[in-house]
């Protein structure tokens, strides 16, 4: 089993490439190609996750198909023939982890939901109190308590390190009234539905990013929808507030990392074949559970 780390399209120019993903522009379309790199502390591993990069596409496409009323999106495909279509032959490396997208331009905020305080926002609620950002969030929160209501929490996208919370207004001026108020309603929604169905697989969907982009026919949600690599998930049956939440997805990742004398600088570690096999199983898990398929080899 082979982990699939790098994309050589070079007839389809040079591609942008994320610590995950590799984006090459069609035109008016994408192709969007996930790799199965995994980042922990934002720092890509020096080995991958083999299946991971289709298991995390085909969990966008069930969510992206399952909001698409909701929700105007920018999948066109993800089939393999349409894949071989855009890029000139089939590729077995490539199959089930390419998204062929319409292309947007992508909004210069990342739309955040959450339904839980973890991560940033909780740091910044320690040292600042409830009323950071001009959020109103009660007092006595610990790392991982759920909120009263989930809430949209904007953030600035950085080119280098963590994205910069900023409040609404700051996102109005950002992107302009109507469409940050659009996508605050669209954010709050998807996050709400998507959260109802995790519960009922045992999942909590604590937050969850979203990204979205103006085409000529109008907002479209863009970019990946609700993997564990733009969500926190917990195992509902562990949840326990006041310390970090194991992750659902990475808890194998950190616990041997946490084992290591390692600055958490670039390059990466090289994982032990237990840690990628456990992790492995952890994203095969999620997406079965998540929805309700068998993940085929
Ligand atoms: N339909 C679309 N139209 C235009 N741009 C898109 C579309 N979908 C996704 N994108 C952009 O493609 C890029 C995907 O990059 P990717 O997620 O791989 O890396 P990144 O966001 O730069 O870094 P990271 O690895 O931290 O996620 C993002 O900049 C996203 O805004
Ligand atoms: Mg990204």
């Amino acid at each position: 089993m082979a982990a699939l780390l790098g994309t050589d399209l070079f007839h389809l120019g040079e591609p942008r490439t994320g610590k995950v993903r590799e984006v090459y522009d069609l035109g008016d379309q994408l192709l969007i190609v996930t790799t199965d790199r995994i980042s922990a502390f934002d720092v890509v591993m020096g080995n991958g996750i083999p299946d991971k990069g289709r298991i995390l596409n085909q969990m966008s496409a069930f969510w992206f198909e399952k909001f698409a009323e909701d929700v105007p999106h920018h999948m066109i495909s993800i089939d393999d023939t349409a894949v071989a279509d855009v890029v000139g032959s089939y590729r077995s490396e490539l199959a089930g982890r390419c998204m062929v997208a319409k292309k947007a331009r992508p909004l210069t905020i990342e739309c955040v939901a959450r339904g839980y305080i973890a991560g940033s926002l909780f740091k910044e609620y320690r040292k600042d109190g409830g009323k950071v950002h001009g959020f109103n969030l009660p007092d006595g929160l610990h790392d991982g308590s759920r909120l009263p209501e989930p809430i949209f929490t904007p953030a600035t996208k950085a080119e280098e390190g963590h994205d910069e919370n900023i409040s609404f207004a700051q996102a109005e001026d950002m992107v302009g009234s109507e469409v940050a108020a659009q996508v605050r309603d669209w954010t709050l929604k998807l996050y709400s539905q998507a959260a109802e169905h995790a519960e009922k697989v045992g999942l909590i969907l604590a937050d969850t990013k979203f990204e979205f982009g103006l085409t000529d026919r109008g907002l479209i949600w863009i970019d990946e929808a609700l993997s564990p690599d733009s969500s926190r998930y917990w195992e509902a049956n562990l949840y326990h507030p006041g310390g970090a939440q194991p992750s659902f997805d990475k808890q194998y990742v950190r616990d041997y990392l946490e084992t290591l004398d390692w600055d958490k600088t670039s390059p990466g570690p090289v994982l032990p074949e237990d840690v990628v096999l456990n992790t492995r199983a952890k994203y095969v898990e999620a997406f079965e559970r998540i929805t309700g398929r068998t993940f085929v080899n």
